[in-house]
């Protein structure tokens, strides 16, 4: 056939549908198959190969970058018929026929059909399928010659057809792996020619995140007290009831374990101690005092979670820090003295505080602290009418409870109750830095929403 007439017949697949893709494909392979069978000479095959697989004008290649460019899925390549159209000639020089009689010559040719396919496989996806051509279990041409015709020949042939077959194998393995690193490195190289690096653009602007807010009211209390001598300790949030509450004063069935519900862990049966997640930071009290000799003067921030409904200012996980003070001769107006100068440079000279007689089984007397209420000046009123939802019309906002140690307490970590003395308290960290930013839900700390974020840099 025409040149240009196979020429003419590639081209038109431009214009196919997808369904017509394949019959067009199996035309051309007909075609290459024919004219394979026809040349009858080394000197035609030699010329009949360079048309079709070599590079000019290669119309297996065209015919191949023309489907791949409508199917660029390689597991749909075999369904358009380009199998057939690579493996044709490769049919027509292992007929069995040609094999038994000649197998030099059938050798020779499949050798000439295969270095020629290997030399134009110019970049990974023809070498993928020249590979395939020769190693595919079901299509290739390493199986069918093996299991089709090698294992079935009668041992007069097979010596020699063995022989001709183990040199045509090594010949294309080599070849095979002699091209891939060369198609690897020419790949590469390509690659990189179109990587340039230009200096003069702008770098990739990374955001720099910031401290959450809660971390960073964290901070600012801490270089408060960090300020007037305290240190800052940490414990554990998973805690034995013995801290969190039998040390603390606070025996089982005592009241005040009703307003601290509690999460308990599911252990295994026969576990020694049931263990839960710590309720206050007070625990910490206990174990400092139970390594440390007076005196003590330590901070305890960290995480504490009770099982409250939450609403706009209580959540099921929230902070504390913990204070203690333990010496020879602490005062009540130490602590007074200690918690006003924390306040006051907290929010600010202007903001009014006061203490409310409390109780908690671990500090005697105990008190609530209390500041003015931001939202509504301390007025109790909201600016819209009504009374101000945030501090419920009282005027005041509780912070934290504290109080002077409880002598019973000492008892727990051989403090002698005669000589020492002490305050300690516990704040609501997330309560602090709503008063302090005018948070009015306590819910958007642990929402993780990006936008509220931010706003706090
Ligand atoms: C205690 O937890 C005591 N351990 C405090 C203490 C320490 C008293 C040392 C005496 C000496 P209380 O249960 O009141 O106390 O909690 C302290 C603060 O935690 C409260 O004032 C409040 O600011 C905050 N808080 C309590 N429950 C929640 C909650 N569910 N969500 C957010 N904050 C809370």
């Amino acid at each position: 056939m025409q040149d240009q007439n196979i020429l003419s017949r590639i081209q038109q697949i431009d214009g196919l549908e997808t369904l017509q893709l394949q019959d067009a494909v199996v035309k051309l392979a007909e075609l290459a198959t024919a004219e394979a069978r026809a040349h009858t000479t080394p000197q035609e095959q030699r010329l009949f190969l360079q048309r079709w697989y070599g590079n000019d004008p290669g119309y297996f290649w065209l015919t191949f970058s023309k489907v791949r460019s409508k199917a660029p899925r390689e597991s749909v390549w075999s369904k358009f018929g380009l199998l057939q159209m690579l493996k044709g000639p490769a049919n027509e020089y292992i007929q069995w026929g040609m094999l038994s009689q000649e197998p030099k010559e059938g050798f020779d040719l499949l050798r000439e059909y295969f270095d020629t396919l290997v030399t134009n496989a110019t970049d990974e996806h023809r070498y993928l399928l020249v590979r395939f051509l020769w190693e595919s279990r079901n299509e290739g041409i390493k199986s069918t010659i093996s299991e089709n015709w090698l294992k079935k020949a009668s041992p007069d042939i097979k010596r020699v057809l063995g022989q001709n077959f183990n040199e045509f194998s090594r010949h294309a393995e080599h070849l095979l792996k002699v091209w891939k690193a060369q198609v690897e490195t020419s790949s590469e190289k390509s690659a990189l020619a179109h990587e340039h690096v230009d200096l003069s653009l702008p770098g990739v602007q990374r955001r720099i995140g910031s401290h959450h807010l809660i971390r960073q009211v964290l901070q600012e209390i801490e270089d408060i007290f960090f300020s007037i001598g305290f240190s800052v300790v940490e414990g554990p949030e998973i805690e034995t009831p013995y801290y969190n509450f039998e040390a603390l004063n606070i025996p089982e069935f005592h009241p005040v374990r009703d307003d601290m519900d509690t999460f308990y862990l599911d252990l295994p049966k026969g576990a020694p101690t049931p263990l839960l997640l710590r309720t206050h930071t007070s625990p910490m009290q206990i174990r400092t005092m139970e390594k440390q000799k007076p005196p003590v003067r330590v901070i305890v921030p960290g995480k504490v979670y009770r099982r409250d409904n939450p609403d706009a200012t209580h959540s099921f996980i929230f902070h504390q820090v913990e204070g203690l003070a333990v010496d020879s001769d602490i005062t009540f107006c130490d602590f007074t003295g200690t918690i006003e100068y924390f306040v006051k440079q907290f929010f600010g000279p202007g903001v009014k505080t006061r203490f409310r007689p409390s109780y908690f089984p671990f500090t005697e007397p105990s008190v609530e602290f209390d500041v003015s209420c931001i939202f509504c000046g301390g007025s109790g009123s909201a600016a819209s009418g009504g009374t101000c939802s945030k501090c419920k019309g009282a005027g005041w906002i509780e912070l934290f409870g504290a109080g002077m140690v409880d002598p019973a307490v000492y008892g727990f970590v051989n403090y002698d109750a005669k000589k020492v003395s002490g305050f300690a308290f516990g704040m609501g960290v997330d309560r602090l830095a709503m008063l302090k930013y005018q948070i009015d839900d306590i819910q958007v700390f642990f929402q993780n929403d990006v936008r509220f974020l931010p706003q706090f840099p």
